[in-house]
């Protein structure tokens, strides 16, 4: 482009007046699958506007303009339209994104609005990072990592247990702020199960591979049970005591205890 800054090919007479004001600039936006966005700005007072992208005019004809008084002042606003197509976006190789700005004329000169980006959104398929199952000790700390696939604009997420949302603003024992990760600070039975995570944006919604939790339980003894009396009246015998596994029971693979469960010992008293 030979284009010098904002000077239109034809010349405009100058007259006193204000510059240009925009009532409406042009969006960032995204061009979703291959549907063209439409590009919009409006200004005020206003004889001409037109879109400049990439630092190269739009041609004349590619604009739908429309002129109007306004009422109190009697200034014209004018409001110009045009379309992007995800072809133009895509055909533009440029050091910083696709960009579009609108430059207005006044009698007294112009205004330039903002630039305004346009980007192809999409959304990866796959995970930078999925969910590994683990198994937890009850009340350890459950820590489930996700990268969600790279994306413009980048993916939300969130996570689901056994296909159901998890709502981490009603369980306080559970966070997911923290870098889409999900912490479960003290792990419960209840904890258990698959879960998901789940990435959308504007384009797509993908899920993760499923991670299945499992919160075990390790086993404990109970206090002993009294001696048994000795089993025989007099002479040498012996009398036992036992305890169970039991408190707790060991749940979810977690370890059966370790060491005797029944104990032994002799015993004599002196017969009659
Ligand atoms: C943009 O495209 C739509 C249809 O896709 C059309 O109705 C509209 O007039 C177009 N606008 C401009 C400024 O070309
Ligand atoms: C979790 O997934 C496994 C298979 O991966 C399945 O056997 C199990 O029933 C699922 N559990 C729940 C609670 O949905």
């Amino acid at each position: 482009g030979s284009n010098n800054g904002d000077a239109l090919p034809e010349s405009i007479p100058s007259a006193p007046g204000t510059l240009p004001h925009f009532l409406v600039e042009p969006e960032d936006s995204y061009i979703i699958k291959s549907n063209p966005i439409a590009m919009r700005c409006r200004a005020m007072p206003s004889m001409q506007i037109f879109f400049k992208c990439n630092g190269e005019w739009v041609h004349q004809n590619e604009h739908v303009s429309v002129e109007s008084v306004d009422e109190t002042t009697g200034l014209k606003i004018r409001e110009v339209m045009i379309n992007v197509s995800r072809q133009q976006v895509e055909d533009f190789h440029g050091p910083e994104d696709y960009w579009c700005q609108c430059v207005a004329w006044s009698h007294l000169g112009t205004s330039k609005s903002r630039k305004a980006s346009v980007r192809i959104a999409y959304l990866r398929k796959n995970f930078e990072q999925d969910p590994q199952g683990k198994e937890v000790p009850i009340e350890g700390m459950i820590v489930l990592h996700c990268r969600p696939p790279e994306g413009v604009p980048p993916a939300e997420v969130e996570w689901l247990k056994n296909e159901e949302p998890i709502e981490s603003f009603v369980d306080e024992n559970i966070d997911t702020r923290a870098d889409h990760n999900l912490i479960i600070r003290h792990a419960r039975l209840s904890d258990s199960g698959n879960y998901t995570c789940v990435a959308t944006n504007i384009v797509a919604k993908r899920r993760s591979a499923s991670a299945t939790v499992v919160v075990y339980v390790n086993g404990g003894w109970s206090s002993w049970s009294e001696w048994s009396a000795c089993n025989v009246r007099c002479s040498r015998g012996w009398q036992k005591r036992t305890r169970t596994c039991t408190n707790p029971a060991p749940l979810n693979g977690g370890a059966f205890c370790e060491g005797m469960s029944v104990q032994k010992i002799t015993c004599h008293s002196l017969c009659p």
